[in-house]
């Protein structure tokens, strides 16, 4: 289906968040689509996390308008907050519960009636089904994490809000979250990431926003940034003759400076 004609989880228009008199987020605007996997990318302190706090409802940004599957936030924000999910850090579960327990206890806070076959059907759709009576502390690293994505969708929410998902997993446990990602969006769910690996933004990102300093640099598809500014010296520096990749460009966009 063409991607103009899909109906949007997530519009945000004309975002601005201070903290006191300093400027964190700069007049971002950014859709997302059903069915799309949309990446944000930037430095460290760029404003990635507030602009996904301001969208989860729990900063208030000063100006700005944000709609998740076409309700205003601040005009119906409880069905808003009822159509995303976001993804906990595994610090927020009770380490001495069991994994049924976990979702038992989270269905019951969304009001999602919980059946055998549909608690067994969660647990078998995250290659947990011989992890239920384990304990949440047993659990590895990238299990504990496919439980977080699982109770984020307990309520099938169109928006799926994830942070950094990938940071500090090994190989195996990202490409099970990509294949995650990757079942939602056939479902035409839509998501919003944020990630420091551009080799993830490449992989299964259909669009991206580079954002810098608060304010959104470029959106386009990854393919398409680096095609566009393949032969801009400005950009991509001439000793990178080889084959130019989407960190070339994000690189050229936001400078070599590391932040803090
Ligand atoms: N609670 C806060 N109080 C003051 N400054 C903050 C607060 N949270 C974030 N900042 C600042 O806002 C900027 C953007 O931060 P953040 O949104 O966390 O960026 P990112 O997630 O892209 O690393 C940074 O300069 C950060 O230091
Ligand atoms: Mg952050």
């Amino acid at each position: 289906m063409n991607n103009q004609l899909k109906e949007s989880v997530l519009q945000v228009e004309g975002l601005n968040i201070y903290y006191g008199s300093f400027q964190a987020v700069r007049n971002v605007s950014l859709e997302v689509k059903a069915g799309e996997i949309f990446g944000l990318l930037g430095p460290n302190g760029a404003g990635k996390t507030s602009t996904l706090s301001a969208i989860e409802g729990l900063l208030k940004p000063q100006s700005g308008n944000i709609s998740i599957a076409g309700y205003n936030i601040k005009e119906k924000p409880l069905y808003a907050r009822a159509n995303i999910g976001v993804q906990l850090q595994s610090t927020s579960f009770q380490p001495e519960l069991t994994v049924s327990e976990i979702i038992r206890l989270y269905g019951g806070i969304y009001g999602v009636e919980m059946t055998i076959e549909k608690l067994e059907k969660m647990l078998t759709n995250i290659k947990l089904e011989d992890a239920a009576s384990k304990r949440f502390g047993q659990l590895s690293g990238g299990q504990q994490q496919r439980v977080s994505l699982v109770i984020a969708m307990i309520h099938e929410p169109r928006l799926v809000l994830l942070d950094e998902p990938t940071t500090g997993l090994d190989p195996q446990s990202r490409r099970q979250l990509w294949e995650r990602m990757e079942a939602l969006r056939e479902n035409n769910h839509g998501i919003l990431l944020t990630t420091h690996s551009m080799e993830e933004a490449e992989a299964v990102c259909d669009r991206i926003a580079i954002i810098d300093h608060g304010q959104v640099i470029t959106i386009d598809t990854p393919q398409a940034l680096i095609e566009s500014n393949r032969n801009k010296p400005e950009v991509i520096s001439a000793s990178r003759k080889g084959k130019i990749t989407l960190e070339d460009v994000f690189i050229g966009l936001t400078g070599r400076a590391i932040r803090s």
